[in-house]
């Protein structure tokens, strides 16, 4: 067998910087794993980890602050290549001697970088090229071991090497997209200096999982939820090509999907993957929990409780379950404080909601948790899944509740389910699915009054909600063509009875969310 892709690892030393899993997507898309760890992990488990090289991060504080985070200094003495950026950068150099000033001013934004040495780090980038520079109070030169490598205008030691050892630094920000050639100096170190050859690829992370799954599953039997969405699907679909025959898989129909969701998981899932699947026709249960019910907190207490009570009862028919699969991301890791030496500690509350308690007596399996979401797109490609599912935007647990503002009724959920098709199917249609990283209709809890024929009509109003982001904490709304956001709304109130206007939502999260409960 192939050496393992994780055999191949660099970490990531967090000091709080805000681009720090920017750093871990770039390192992936290297093919190199990585892993982003605590800034105080002693030099003894670093060693134990066997990493091909360390990246110190950058971060907020100050390397003269008496509280400002530092990292074992013992790590310097293992003989692993490291790349400090900016903070990271300064520290390294205070710990090796070498005299770090302070900055004059602040400088943040592009600055022309001039390379001393074209070799190395700097091997095959531009003479001169645009950094990206975000520094508050600090370095400006480092005097002692460490000679300049490269600079700026202001800042004589944009990039430094240590005289005798594998330390690097940069004073910019290699990882953003404003230093075009960042990842050309990212693979330099990862290539040249630490030696790595790229064995992070998804074809052998994939045949590396299923033979680790085969090992410690054996022959017991293994739970999988299904939402339909891109995260458990995948998952499903992994744990279906371990140990096919011994996995079953359980989808609560909650009443509040989206048209035609049920059907696709059915023909994804019995057709291509020959699934034990159960879907829980469950929507009368969700319905009843939510009777009266307009608080958007309370909707989603109450469809979580729910839930878990389905989820539960389904699972209790399905003899000898002993693991239960979880789609848990790499991110979702990371911000619940999850560590290189342990899983998720407690995912995020707030994206919980159609999540499981600990409690149910299974031991959890969490495959993906070590990807990041496009990781998981490739895999799911890989794995056959189609692309509308690996390229579906998400969809939150609460479904079509939060997006059904007031009450929730059968008959609301069908106008809002019904135009918020025609939207997904316009945006299809036209190429705009896959510009926009969430797209869907709400149906607002008033009326307003129209006219249609000779009558007056005084009806329902759908919003729709289209944005962009990378990251969901951040979105700025989708601009489409004027024709395209004509025509859907054309197609809603003509063919949706119960709708006489379509409004448009031009609010950036934030100060609005991306959802409107
Ligand atoms: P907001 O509205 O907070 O949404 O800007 C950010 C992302 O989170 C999704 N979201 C949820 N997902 N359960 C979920 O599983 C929820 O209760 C929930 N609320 C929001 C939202 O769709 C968007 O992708």
């Amino acid at each position: 067998m192939t050496a393992a892709p994780e055999s191949e690892r660099i970490l990531i030393l967090d000091f709080g910087s805000q681009y720090g899993q920017l750093i871990a997507r770039r390192i992936r898309e290297l093919n190199v794993f990585c892993q982003i760890v605590r800034h105080d992990i002693p030099a003894e488990r670093v060693a134990e980890l066997k990493p091909r090289g360390l990246i110190l991060s950058g971060g907020p504080a100050s390397v003269y602050a008496p509280n400002a985070p530092r990292c074992d200094p013992r790590l310097f003495d293992l003989g692993i290549p490291v790349l400090g950026i900016c903070y990271g950068m300064q520290l390294a150099c205070q710990a090796l001697g070498g005299k770090v000033l302070p900055a004059e001013r602040r400088e943040f934004g592009p600055a022309i970088c001039r390379i001393r040495e074209a070799n190395g780090l700097f091997a095959g980038v531009s003479a001169e090229t645009t950094v990206w520079m975000s520094h508050g109070d600090q370095v400006q030169l480092v005097q002692g071991d460490f000679l300049p490598l490269a600079s700026t205008d202001t800042c004589p030691m944009a990039a430094t090497r240590h005289r005798t050892r594998a330390v690097y630094g940069l004073q910019f920000h290699p990882e953003v997209s404003h230093t075009p050639q960042g990842t050309r100096i990212l693979r330099n170190f990862l290539y040249d200096v630490c030696g790595c050859q790229g064995l992070w690829q998804i074809d052998s992370f994939l045949s590396q999982t299923v033979a680790s799954l085969v090992e410690r599953i054996g022959n017991k039997r293994v739970i999988c939820g299904l939402s339909g969405g891109v995260d458990s699907s995948v998952t499903a679909a992994l744990l279906l090509r371990a140990v096919g025959r011994q996995v079953s898989c359980i989808f609560v129909d909650n009443g509040l999907l989206r048209q035609g969701e049920v059907e696709s998981v059915k023909r994804t899932f019995t057709g291509h993957f020959q699934a034990d699947l159960h879907i829980v026709d469950a929507g009368a249960r969700f319905l009843q929990a939510l009777e009266g019910v307009s608080d958007p907190q309370e909707k989603r207490r109450r469809i979580g409780h729910v839930f878990i009570d389905v989820f539960k009862d389904e699972a209790r028919h399905i003899e000898g379950a002993h693991f239960l699969a979880q789609g848990t991301l790499y991110p979702d890791v990371i911000e619940s404080g999850g560590t290189v030496d342990g899983p998720a500690a407690n995912i995020k509350t707030h994206h919980n909601v159609g999540g499981l308690p600990k409690e149910l007596g299974f031991e959890l399996i969490e495959p993906l948790k070590d990807l990041f979401k496009d990781e998981v797109r490739k895999l799911g490609l890989e794995l056959g899944l189609p692309e509308t599912l690996v390229y579906r935007h998400p969809f939150p647990g609460p479904g079509l509740a939060v997006r059904c503002l007031g009450p929730v009724t059968a008959d609301r959920l069908r106008v809002l389910r019904q135009a918020d098709a025609i939207l997904l199917e316009e945006l299809k249609q036209s190429g705009w699915y896959r510009k926009t990283a969430q797209a869907f209709a709400v149906l607002l809890p008033i009326h307003s009054v129209g006219v249609m024929g000779d009558g007056r009509t005084y009806e329902n109003v759908i919003a729709l909600r289209i944005v962009q982001t990378d990251d969901f904490m951040t979105a700025d709304w989708s601009k489409l063509p004027y024709d395209l956001l004509g025509k859907i709304s054309a197609r809603i109130v003509n063919s949706v009875a119960g709708v006489n206007r379509v409004v448009y939502d031009i609010t950036s999260k934030p100060p609005a969310t991306i959802e409107w409960e």
